[in-house]
């Protein structure tokens, strides 16, 4: 193998993100330096079917793959021969979208004989947070994408021990579906978010699953049926088709009630979890919020006065590295690849990929030994 151009602890990746709606590309350094971080979002392509079509989304990754990495390269200024590694989702995610990343990174790491790194987007999404940060393990985190919601401690790379998750629809599902429902837009969570900062979250009573219950499960779906009953018990949605129409006014309200709602939930179990984290770890956390749905910042309000309120604080990566992007993928290469964590190019795309399947280091580093 050609030697990799940059010492193995500071290593450069080009990571390649095709999993959901968007085709990302970045390359990203070992001091966490962003070289490169390009998203081309497919929204306009699914917008008409108010939700991701997973035929249309593989042939648009297929169609504009090759043209952003070459983009993402030239932006930050490296020809492949200067990489260490090419990492991509290789799961969890709609198979025909990842299999067209997984390919492209492939025929890279084989063509310029660089390591080829197999990321789970869920670890994309988990690491983020120590992307140009010193956050060392272990560490609470909340993953709440449109996929997933989750609480897990993180306790190293590849090594995710699960506390509690939804047991029924994810945060962003509920989002997206609740914008779907009200005729707010796509995609649902901002269009929510924007709604709800207009509405007054008191004028709707809506319930909180699962608060007050021990352990730290979730659940949304009752929440998601309650919003469609309130929708209709406040006629906002039209008679015969079920379509929506109605009050914008109400519709934020609405919209607004729901965020509440989610934040008191989020809010409720994160402060459990701080304390149990505490009790395992003997540290009081921090929080460590990820995926799409940490975007929003009424809920990243709410988590960090709960963090505060447990003497412990929030972290969240900012707004763009929370939806789905391609430097995650590059950082989560950085980090497996400084562990010799690196994988065959036989390895297959998964459509699921649960985190606690994933093989990490052996054991809990903070960061400075590891770079060291
Ligand atoms: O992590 P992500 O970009 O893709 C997945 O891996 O799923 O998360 C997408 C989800 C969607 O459900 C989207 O509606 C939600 O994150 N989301 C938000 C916001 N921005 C994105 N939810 C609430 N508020 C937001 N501002
Ligand atoms: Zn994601």
């Amino acid at each position: 193998m050609i030697e990799p151009a940059t010492t193995a602890q500071n290593p450069t990746v080009l990571g390649i993100e095709t999993s959901c709606d968007e085709t990302a590309a970045a390359v990203v350094t070992g001091d966490g330096e962003i070289l490169a971080n390009l998203v081309l979002s497919q929204l306009d392509e699914h917008r008409p079917y108010g939700g991701v079509v997973p035929e249309i989304a593989a042939r648009s990754h297929l169609d504009h793959i090759d043209r952003l990495v070459e983009q993402a390269m030239a932006e930050a200024g490296l020809a492949f021969a200067d990489l260490d590694g090419i990492a991509v989702t290789a799961g969890p995610g709609l198979i025909g979208g990842v299999f067209v990343g997984v390919m492209t990174a492939k025929a890279i790491a084989l063509a310029w004989d660089r390591p080829f790194i197999a990321v789970n987007h869920l670890e994309g999404h988990a690491l983020t947070a120590r992307l140009g940060s010193d956050l060392t393990f272990p560490y609470l985190l909340l993953l709440v994408s449109g996929g997933h919601c989750q609480l897990l401690a993180v306790q190293g790379v590849g090594r995710y021990r699960r506390l509690g998750g939804t047991i029924d629809d994810a945060v962003g599902e509920a989002f997206d579906k609740t914008a779907k429902l009200l005729g707010l837009g796509y995609p649902g969570g901002p269009a929510v978010e924007a709604a709800a900062a207009k509405g007054d979250a008191a004028a709707f009573d809506l319930p909180r699953p699962m608060l007050g219950r021990p352990g730290l499960d979730f659940s949304f779906s009752g929440l998601k049926t309650a919003v469609r009953h309130a929708a209709e018990a406040a006629g906002l949605l039209d008679n015969a088709s079920g379509n929506p129409s109605g009050d914008p006014a109400k519709k934020a309200d609405l919209a607004a009630a729901f965020q509440q709602a989610v934040g008191d939930i989020l809010a409720e179990r994160c402060g459990k979890a701080l304390d149990l984290f505490r009790e395992r770890y003997g540290k009081p956390g921090p929080l460590v919020v990820a995926g799409g749905v940490a975007a929003n910042s009424h809920l990243r309000d709410r988590l960090s006065g709960v963090a505060r309120a447990a003497r412990s604080e929030l972290l969240a990566p900012p707004p763009a590295l929370c939806t789905d992007n391609a430097a995650m993928i590059a950082w989560a290469g950085v980090e497996r690849l400084r562990l010799g964590l690196t994988d065959p190019l036989d390895t297959a795309a998964r459509p699921r990929w649960p985190l606690e399947e994933l093989q990490g280091a052996a054991a809990t580093a903070p960061r400075s030994a590891e770079a060291g």
